[in-house]
């Protein structure tokens, strides 16, 4: 697997990088970018730096996906899309038809085949599984990325595009992305902050995740790139 690793001092250099990164992406970039959003805590800092970027002309390129959303409101304090809100969508200039957000409000059973629906219409797709230009990615310590945790269904899933899963500890319902569409995107990139996440990393990255069955250690890019953005207390183990 051709990981990119790239420690950094902590979550603000981390959140400046990731912030660059997605300029120059834009910047490069003709025609509509498709980004697709990891949910937890661990980006608020990123999206928050990515509010700084002032350009509105790279803004209306980008199309906001959700890896995942746990199935609540919107503006539920749970929410992946209330966090995402909050942080840049609400402090920058885009229109309506650029958020696609998972209608965490909605049965999960309908919600996880409109949201499928969505990404077809929007990737005017061709192949089996949409191509996203950048999957942004958390981790648990259990190993779990999106809402794929250990041992589940979801994780299994290899022919649709998104599941319905269920948190193991709070049994609360998510819908995700599956692993076939994470492994499809061009670039995806790992953003884990925090010494309580050393292990996991240390799990993946020096040995074969799939040994103790994490689920982010089965993400192997068909075509795109896979990176590893972490802070020192993160890296600690490395
Ligand atoms: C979610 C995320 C999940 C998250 C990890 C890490 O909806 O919760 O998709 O995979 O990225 O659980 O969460 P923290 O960033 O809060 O540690």
């Amino acid at each position: 697997m051709n990981s990119d690793v790239k420690i950094f001092k902590d979550k603000q250099v981390l959140a400046d990088v990731v912030t660059d990164d997605l300029r120059n992406s834009l910047r490069n970039q003709t025609g509509n970018f498709r980004l697709a959003l990891a949910g937890g805590s661990t980006p608020r800092t990123i999206y928050e730096q990515w509010a700084t970027i002032r350009d509105n002309s790279l803004w209306s390129k980008v199309h906001f996906f959700w890896g995942d959303e746990r199935c609540v409101p919107p503006d539920d304090r749970d929410s992946n899309y209330k966090m995402a809100y909050d942080s840049v969508l609400s402090k920058i200039k885009i229109s309506d038809n650029q958020i696609h957000r998972i209608h965490g409000e909605a049965n999960p059973e309908v919600e996880v085949l409109r949201y499928a629906n969505e990404i077809k219409e929007h990737f005017r797709m061709t192949s089996s599984f949409p191509q996203f230009d950048w999957i942004l990615l958390g981790i648990g310590t259990d190993g779990h990325t999106l809402s794929l945790f250990p041992n589940s269904e979801a994780l299994k899933e290899q022919s649709s595009i998104c599941v319905v899963s269920q948190h193991p500890q709070t049994g609360q319902k998510r819908i995700s992305l599956t692993l076939p569409v994470i492994s499809n995107a061009q670039k995806i990139t790992f953003l884990v902050i925090g010494q309580e996440k050393a292990q996991v990393v240390h799990g993946i990255l020096t040995s074969n995740g799939k040994s103790v069955n994490y689920p982010a250690a089965q993400i192997s890019p068909k075509s795109g790139i896979l990176q590893w953005y972490l802070d020192e207390a993160a890296a600690r183990l490395l």
